[in-house]
């Protein structure tokens, strides 16, 4: 609750130090349930029937590019055609080639035959298993290195490609744009912070699965996610909006407070919104939008006294929700408040009463005061 806190909260300190934090807590866990899915879920893929670093290289570099479905053959031909390296060495470019054909981007299949000449001459055949002297392989770069190293050398390594990358967007609800090299930097030391000792091959790929199966780019499957009571997207409803590009369009961002008011026998103050506009007539906590450079108490106590003509002390903080409507994303944060002076009446709303948490269950409510509402239970 804390860590979400400050990851919402507006006034956060250091979101940075929070993630890393977040991250730590959660990478037990994380490895736990992700390890359970995958043992259970994984596809059955031709280059996980091995940790031959080759092999693993091979479909690696294959998969940069090609989906999965039309890497496996191209793979099982490839392998029966240059079973190890110094067979692909020992061949002319033309093979290979024609055993890529129709893959595209044939330069993969250049660098393949390129560094093969270089791990027969220079590593005696051998790929390295150091990160250094991988990445000097020509085609090998950060994600390749690290899904060999973890793959087939077992090395606690994070292989981050676009799908960990919206994988941990959605995860940790880091909004900052994908695509910047700066927000890649971070993902891969976050990622780095999250693979555990043992395990990190089927760690990466798990992640890797559940990108392509379940935390799709489009309709993601939350409900069959191992990872979704863990996640800060699922939590906060922004699962459908990260992970968002430098492209993504801009909405705006508003602001809103709430005031969470109880009397003596803890029933909850909550108001009818009026017959028209947004979310009409349903029910929420009193509140609304804050503009720009308001002070937030000032606003809450004001806002309360025009909807229900009551006096209230604004308290402590308490929690902090996302939700995104078709136009604009809100932020809604809600105080602990007391109600000092006045009986409510209906003002600027329709309706106003006192509500059990039975009571609170049936009303109809939108899900960011709904969200507000289990925060403040939990
Ligand atoms: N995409 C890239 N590497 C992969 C792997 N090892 N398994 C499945 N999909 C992948």
């Amino acid at each position: 609750m804390l860590i979400t806190a400050l990851l919402f909260c507006p006034r956060a300190w250091d979101i940075q130090f929070a993630m890393i934090k977040d991250a730590a807590g959660i990478k037990n866990l994380l490895g736990r349930k992700l390890l359970a899915w995958y043992k259970q879920h994984q596809r059955s893929l031709p280059w996980r029937k091995t940790t031959d670093p080759y092999r693993i290289w091979i479909s690696e570099i294959m998969l940069q590019q090609t989906q999965v479905n039309t890497v496996i053959p191209y793979y099982q031909r490839f392998i029966k055609s240059f079973p190890d390296v110094r067979t692909l060495a020992a061949a002319p470019l033309q093979d290979v080639l024609k055993a890529w054909e129709n893959m595209g981007y044939y330069s993969r299949a250049r660098n393949i035959h390129a560094a093969s000449h270089i791990i027969v001459n220079q590593w005696d055949g051998r790929i390295p298993d150091k990160l250094e002297e991988i990445k000097t392989i020509p085609g090998i770069g950060e994600y390749t290195s690290g899904a060999i190293l973890s793959i087939a050398y077992r090395q606690s390594v994070p292989a981050v490609d676009g799908n960990v990358r919206r994988i941990l967007s959605r995860l940790f609800a880091i909004r900052k744009p994908v695509d910047d090299p700066r927000e890649q930097k971070k993902l891969r030391d976050l990622a780095a912070l999250l693979v555990p000792a043992k395990h990190p091959g089927e760690f990466n790929q798990g992640l890797m699965d559940l990108g392509a199966t379940v935390c799709r780019a489009k309709n993601p499957d939350c409900s069959h996610c191992p990872l979704s009571g863990l996640c800060r997207a699922r939590l906060h409803d922004l699962q459908n909006i990260l992970p968002t590009t430098r492209k993504t369009p801009a909405i705006p961002h508003r602001q809103a407070a709430a005031a969470v008011i109880r009397n003596s026998e803890d029933l909850l103050l909550v108001v009818q919104r009026p017959a028209r506009g947004l979310l009409a007539s349903l029910w929420k906590l009193p509140g609304g939008f804050i503009e720009e450079g308001e002070n937030i108490n000032d606003f809450l106590r004001q806002c309360v006294k025009e909807e229900l003509n009551i006096s209230i002390r604004v308290g402590r903080y308490l929690a902090s929700v996302d939700h995104i409507y078709s136009h604009f994303r809100l932020t809604l944060q809600a105080f602990d408040c007391r109600l000092l002076k006045g009986n409510p009446e209906a003002r600027a709303c329709q309706n106003w009463r006192w509500a059990t948490s039975a009571q609170l269950k049936k009303l109809p409510m939108s899900n960011i005061d709904r969200k507000i509402l289990r925060w403040n239970r939990s």
